[in-house]
């Protein structure tokens, strides 16, 4: 193969030209067949004649859209090895959860009756119950790529940067689907303007939500928040589905400290059911904190089994580390 070809279809990939690599591609395959080479002609022409992209794992040459000032990465995308999925739920959220990936799953069948499957998912609820797990979890089980949006480089002083920003991230959306997950998303409306303008903010707010809602991708976008003042019905409307993720509940609780120490032998007389309920009004992130330093301290201490002692003692630390904050 010559050289020069080479070299220019390096340049294509490397600018993320789609339309510059397939004419390459067949430039390659016909200057393969015209010295003789009939057998890799016929081999290449095979591959090129392959389906596209799966919608879930776009090409190598999909680009991530960076910011306009400094060209950085508007998006971060979580590989698919390092989502979480396990999740402690009460059954009501635990359903809706599933009836948002059923539905994905179904997509097909409801766009053949003119139906969409809820997209635009919106998790709110106190911190450390499992939001942006839930995401992951939403990614995993659609077979979705997670893309988080980088609020750090998506926000500008300036007012047109950020809307320029924002426009590009769900253009991305719409050209490869993907679980586009806003993450406390409630940072936007925190966030400070050149002129440290109120109105820009929610002129900011207000952009995001617009495009929202004429959001037309095959994926979905996953919008979270701690702040419950903030919702108004005004947001609800934009979003086809809203998941309250509440603090564990005492059944919740001990599922959570199960599962923590699942992987360890435990006391047969572990008062499971007490332990959970000395910990109500706990965040999940809490509960499996407690799970998992119980069970250090007990590898620690040389024991074959986790104690409720050790699972006290990790409690302890917990009430204290509470006293201890301003
Ligand atoms: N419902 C839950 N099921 C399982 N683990 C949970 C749950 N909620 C919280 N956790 C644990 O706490 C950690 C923090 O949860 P996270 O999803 O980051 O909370 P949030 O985004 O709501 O602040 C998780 O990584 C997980 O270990
Ligand atoms: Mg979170």
């Amino acid at each position: 193969m010559n050289a020069t070809l080479l070299k220019r279809l390096f340049r294509a990939i490397q600018s993320g030209s789609a339309p510059d690599v397939e004419s390459l591609c067949q430039r390659i395959v016909a200057d393969e067949k015209r010295v003789g080479h009939t057998q890799i002609a016929q081999e290449l022409e095979g591959i090129l004649a392959q389906p596209t992209k799966a919608p879930s794992s776009p090409g190598l040459l999909t680009r991530m859209p960076t910011s306009r000032r400094d060209s950085a990465p508007l998006l971060q995308e979580i590989p698919v090895e390092q989502l979480r999925h396990e999740m402690v739920l009460p059954s009501s959220v635990e359903k809706r959860f599933q009836r948002v990936e059923k539905e994905f799953a179904a997509r097909s069948r409801l766009a053949k009756h003119g139906l969409k499957p809820r997209h635009r998912i919106l998790l709110y609820g106190p911190p450390g119950c499992g939001k942006s797990l839930g995401a992951e979890r939403l990614a995993w089980n659609t077979g979705l790529p997670l893309r988080k949006v980088r609020f750090d480089t998506l926000l500008s002083s300036y007012f047109g940067e950020t809307m320029a920003n924002l426009r590009k991230v769900f253009d991305a959306a719409q050209a490869s689907p993907c679980a586009l997950f806003l993450d406390e998303c409630d940072t936007l409306a925190r966030s400070r303007t050149e002129r440290n303008d109120v109105g820009e903010v929610t002129r900011i707010t207000n952009g995001l939500l617009e495009m929202l809602e004429h959001h037309r991708g095959d994926g979905l976008v996953i919008a979270a928040t701690n702040l419950d003042s903030a919702l108004d019905t005004a947001l609800f409307r934009r979003f086809d589905e809203v998941l309250k993720i509440p603090l564990p509940g005492i059944d919740e609780i001990e599922r959570l400290l199960r599962t923590t120490l699942s992987a360890m032998e435990t006391d047969r007389a572990l008062a499971w059911r007490d332990l959970a309920q000395e910990m109500d009004g706990m965040s999940g992130s809490e509960v499996v904190h407690i799970g998992q330093n119980a069970a250090k301290h007990s590898v620690l201490e040389g024991r074959k089994r986790v104690s409720e002692a050790d699972i006290r003692h990790a409690l302890a630390e917990i009430h204290e580390r509470h006293h201890q904050a301003p």
